[in-house]
C-alpha cells in the first residue's frame, strides 16, 4: 500500500512584530492580561504582504527543503479563510509563481483545522495512486478580518503561512491515522462572514461591508479542550498505539491555557506538547505548518519519531493526523 509522507518543511513570518505593549497602545488591554490568559507575547501583522505572497514564500522553502523541483509538483492545496480573492484562488496564484505546470491547485476552507483537512486530503489523493507529489499549504492573513477596536478577538490573531511537501511512499511511514470531523449546530461560535446577498431582487444594505471575526470565546475554549483530547484518542486507537509511543503533540496555536487544559485531560505531560504561540499569537489554517517548520529547524525530529497534528476551529471543525517522521 501507498502512504503519504512528509518530506520538506517551510514557513513564512511577515517581519512587522506587534508586541502586547503595542496593542494596549490600539485597545484597552495590557501585557498581563494577554500573557496570562492566553499566553501570547506577540504577532506578526502583514504591512502590505498578501495571503499569497506568504503562502508562496512558504511553499518555496518547503520545496527546497524537500529538494524537489516544483515542476514534479501534482497537486497544491492551500488551506485559507483569508485568500486575496475568491478567484483565483491562492493556490493558483502560487502555482503560477512556482512554475508549478503540471500541478492542479484549489484551496480548502475548514478555519483553524484547514492544515490538518488538507494533509488528510492530500494522503487520500496519494494512496489512491492519483498523485505523487503533493504541496500543502496553510496561509492567512487575518489581520485584515480583524474588528482592531475589539479587544477580545484582535489580541488573539497574527499573519503566517507553513507549507509541507507530501509525497508516495512504500514503506509504512508518514500518515498513520486521520481523524476528521465537523459539528455545523456550533456554526456561531466563529464567524466571519463573506459577501452578503445583494441582487436586483434583494434590497441592498447601505455602507460599505467589512466582514470581521466574531467570537464566543468561552464555548470555543470548552470545544478545543474537548476536541484534541477526543481526537488524540482516536488517533492513538486507529494506529494501534499508546501515548507512551508519541513524541510530541503539534496542536492548533490558539491559547496556552487550551493546551494545558487538554494534556491534563488526555493524561499526557504537557512537556510532550509543542508550542510557538507566545511569537506568533494564532494564525489560523497556517500555526500548525509553521510549528511543524520551526521543530524541523530546531532539530526536534529524527526518523521514526510519532507525532500527532491536531487542529480545532470555525465551522466547527476540528481534526488529527498521527504521524511517523521520515
Ligand atoms: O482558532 C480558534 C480561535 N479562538 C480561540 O481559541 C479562543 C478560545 N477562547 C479563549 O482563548 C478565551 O476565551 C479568551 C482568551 C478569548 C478570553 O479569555 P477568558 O478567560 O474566557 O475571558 P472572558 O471572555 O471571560 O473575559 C474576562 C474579562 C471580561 O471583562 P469583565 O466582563 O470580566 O469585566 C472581558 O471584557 O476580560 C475582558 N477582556 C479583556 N481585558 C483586557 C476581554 N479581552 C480583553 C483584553 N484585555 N484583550
Amino acid at each position: 500500500m501507498r502512504h503519504a509522507t512528509i518530506i520538506g518543511t517551510g514557513s513564512y513570518l511577515p517581519d512587522n512584530i506587534l508586541t502586547n505593549d503595542d496593542m494596549a497602545k490600539l485597545v484597552e488591554t495590557s501585557d498581563e492580561w494577554i500573557a496570562s490568559r492566553t499566553g501570547i507575547k506577540e504577532r506578526r501583522i502583514s504591512k502590505g504582504e498578501k495571503t499569497s505572497d506568504l503562502a508562496y514564500e512558504a511553499a518555496r522553502k518547503a520545496l527546497q527543503n524537500a529538494k524537489l523541483d516544483a515542476k514534479d509538483l501534482d497537486l497544491i492545496i492551500c488551506a485559507t479563510i483569508t485568500p486575496d480573492s475568491f478567484m483565483p484562488s491562492v493556490s493558483c496564484i502560487v502555482q503560477e509563481r512556482l512554475g508549478a505546470s503540471k500541478a492542479a491547485a484549489f484551496d480548502l476552507t475548514a478555519a483553524c483545522t484547514g492544515l490538518i483537512y488538507a494533509m488528510a486530503t492530500a494522503s487520500a489523493f496519494i494512496e489512491s495512486g492519483m498523485y505523487q507529489n503533493i504541496l500543502v499549504i496553510g496561509a492567512e492573513t487575518l489581520s485584515k478580518t480583524l474588528d482592531w477596536t475589539d479587544r477580545s478577538t484582535c489580541v488573539l490573531f497574527g499573519d503566517g503561512a507553513g507549507a509541507l511537501v507530501i509525497t508516495a511512499s512504500e514503506q509504512k511511514k508518514g500518515i498513520i491515522s486521520v481523524n476528521l470531523l465537523s459539528d455545523g449546530s456550533k456554526q456561531e461560535y466563529l464567524c466571519l462572514s463573506a459577501i452578503p446577498l445583494s441582487n436586483p431582487f434583494v434590497i441592498k444594505e447601505d455602507g460599505i461591508f467589512q466582514p470581521t471575526i466574531s467570537m464566543k470565546g468561552q464555548e470555543v475554549f470548552k470545544f478545543a479542550v474537548r476536541s484534541i483530547t477526543d481526537h488524540i484518542k482516536t488517533v492513538l486507537l486507529k494506529a494501534a498505539i499508546t501515548a507512551e509511543d508519541i513524541k510530541y503533540i503539534v496542536t492548533h496555536q490558539a491559547n496556552y491555557r487550551i493546551i494545558e487544559h487538554a494534556a491534563k485531560s488526555s493524561g499526557i505531560p504537557l512537556e510532550k506538547f509543542f508550542m510557538n504561540l507566545d511569537r506568533y499569537g494564532n494564525t489560523s489554517a497556517a500555526t500548525i505548518g509553521i510549528a511543524l517548520d520551526e521543530m524541523v529547524q530546531k532539530d526536534m525530529l529524527q526518523t521514526g519519531d510519532r507525532i500527532i497534528l491536531v487542529g480545532f476551529g470555525g465551522g466547527m471543525t476540528s481534526g488529527a493526523i498521527l504521524v511517523e517522521w521520515n
